[in-house]
């Protein structure tokens, strides 16, 4: 070949090389626009079901309403299971001697002592310590979640030093925070109705945990008495009234969710009974097996309960607590990763892990307000794995942690206003109350102070969730309203709240009496 052909055969291969290259830039940058336009559409579609206007929230508020009375007219009555505690007096700060509690209701279980002094010296010493379940007694044998737990009450009591003693002829007495649904049957019995949170022991539904408790303490040679069962959000609000009587309602928003409050005894008829000389009892609400038509429930929620270990259960848990909420954004982050390749050509692999996002992150996420969202390249890197991303790319993914997080904190709102609404401190008109039984109660409490006693990891950690909380209830209630109601954090409350129920309910008391 001669000269002149082979640099025209060079120059022909240059310009086909560029002309490839430049379609293949071309190629490259038209499927990164769809993608990334497919990602805005998802983002969209995303924040569209899960949009929580005024108007809406109104319609959960008055469901929730309509579904209390349903639960309390009548066992199964509702999804709100509206249980009874068989708490009607709650602690008026004379409660005196030595009592201890065991809280058990996620990933780590309490112990606490505390030496109670009476109306004077008030708690005067406290004690506690925290322990973590293993995932594997989570979803063991009944006998062995008891026995651990009884264990390690005893090595805590065998550790009981100064400052802790009993009263004469006083034995020790415990009460019991069990943070699942029970049907409760006394103060001190109830069955368990089913697990949440994680929990799957088949064997301990619908036996009654005390015996489950006292058997195991019996076996680990602790002499103490159980003298008061209570959930969580029982324990939180008596917790909160030994400091302040203008505590009415209490909610707990962490792994899981839950309400009670402090409902009128003629307003429950569903309770037997002769009516508490206190005229009221509290009522664990249950909250996070509410439904109703009205939530903004998206296909994401629908898949996570799916594959959740209590499918077409805890739907309002489901959506508003911290055990979910990083999964949310998780199994959205894969469905931009899968439909729209947000992180390239292939699924990054730790997305696919369930769970991996944890609330905590999220939270971190939310709250990054460093120019280049340094929190979400961390998290991005430490919890998937995933070493590159743009600015643009943090931008969604901070702005999904915001939907989800608004929405959860929005219907928590809207489920508080809705109590507010049932006893009458909502700050309506009478007309506000839809009808329904508890006008009296509205017009004559409709000034009063309300505090709702907050405790829970999520609404404690995560400032951008409780802010969206507030505006939610001032949105739905109104400014002049809202300023009669404090949502107060009221942290640990639940256990030292059963300690003090231990108190009231024990019988050495009683005896006393
Ligand atoms: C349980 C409640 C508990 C709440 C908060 C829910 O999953 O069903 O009993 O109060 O979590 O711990």
């Amino acid at each position: 070949m001669g000269k002149a052909a082979v640099t025209i055969t060079i120059a022909c291969a240059a310009a086909t090389c560029a002309a490839v290259a430049a379609a293949f830039f071309v190629n490259r940058r038209l499927r990164q626009r769809t993608s990334w336009k497919r990602a805005q559409c998802i983002v969209d579609e995303f924040r569209g079901g899960c949009s929580t206007p005024l108007s809406r929230l109104r319609q959960i508020v008055d469901n929730m309403v309509v579904e209390m009375h349903a639960g309390l007219a009548i066992d199964g009555g509702s999804k709100l299971k509206m249980v009874l505690s068989y708490v009607d007096n709650l602690p008026t700060g004379n409660e005196e001697g030595l009592f201890y509690a065991l809280d058990l209701g996620g990933t780590n279980f309490r112990v606490l002592r505390v030496q109670m002094g009476g109306k004077e010296k008030r708690i005067m010493n406290q004690e506690y310590k925290e322990v973590s379940i293993p995932p594997k007694v989570m979803v063991g044998s009944n006998e062995d979640l008891f026995d651990f737990i009884a264990t390690e009450l005893a090595s805590f009591v065998a550790s009981e030093g100064e400052g802790f003693f009993l009263l004469p002829g006083q034995q020790r007495e415990l009460g019991f925070t069990f943070s699942f649904p029970v049907k409760q049957t006394s103060i001190n019995s109830g069955t368990l109705m089913k697990w949440t949170k994680g929990f799957a022991i088949a064997e301990t539904v619908g036996k009654d945990v005390v015996e489950e408790l006292q058997g195991a303490m019996h076996r680990s040679n602790v002499d103490m008495r159980v003298a008061a069962l209570v959930n969580d959000t029982v324990g939180t609000l008596a917790g909160g009234r030994y400091e302040d009587d203008d505590v009415m309602v209490a909610v707990i928003l962490g792994t899981g969710s839950n309400a009670c409050y402090v409902e009128r005894a003629d307003a429950i008829p569903k309770w037997r009974g002769p009516l508490p000389a206190s005229g009221s009892m509290v009522i664990n609400m249950e909250w996070g097996s509410f439904t109703s038509a009205h939530l903004p429930k998206t296909e994401v929620d629908d898949a996570l309960d799916a594959d959740s270990v209590n499918p077409c259960d805890q739907i309002f848990e489901k959506m508003i607590s911290g055990m979910y909420l990083g999964d949310i954004v998780r199994r959205v982050l894969w469905k931009l990763a899968a439909e729209a390749a947000f992180f390239g050509g292939k699924v990054p692999s730790r997305l696919e892990v369930p769970f991996i996002l944890r609330t905590p992150d999220v939270s971190a996420i939310h709250a990054d307000q460093s120019p280049d969202l340094k929190e979400v390249i961390r998290v991005l890197r430490v919890v998937f794995g995933i070493q590159s991303s743009t600015l643009q790319m943090r931008k969604v993914i901070m702005d999904v942690c915001d939907i989800v997080a608004e929405r959860g904190a929005r219907l928590a709102g809207a489920g508080i206003v809705g109590i507010l609404k049932k006893i009458g401190r909502d700050g309506g008109s009478l007309a506000n109350n839809g009808g329904l039984e508890n006008h009296s109660y509205a017009a004559t409490e409709e000034r009063k102070k309300t505090v709702v006693a907050m405790d829970g990891g999520l609404y404690e950690h995560y400032p951008k969730f409780r802010e969206y909380l507030k505006q939610s209830v001032v949105e739905l209630i109104g400014k002049e309203a809202a300023e009669h109601i404090e949502l107060r954090l009221s942290k640990d409350g639940s256990g030292i709240g059963a300690t003090l129920l231990a108190a009231s309910h024990s019988s050495f008391v009683a005896e006393q009496e």
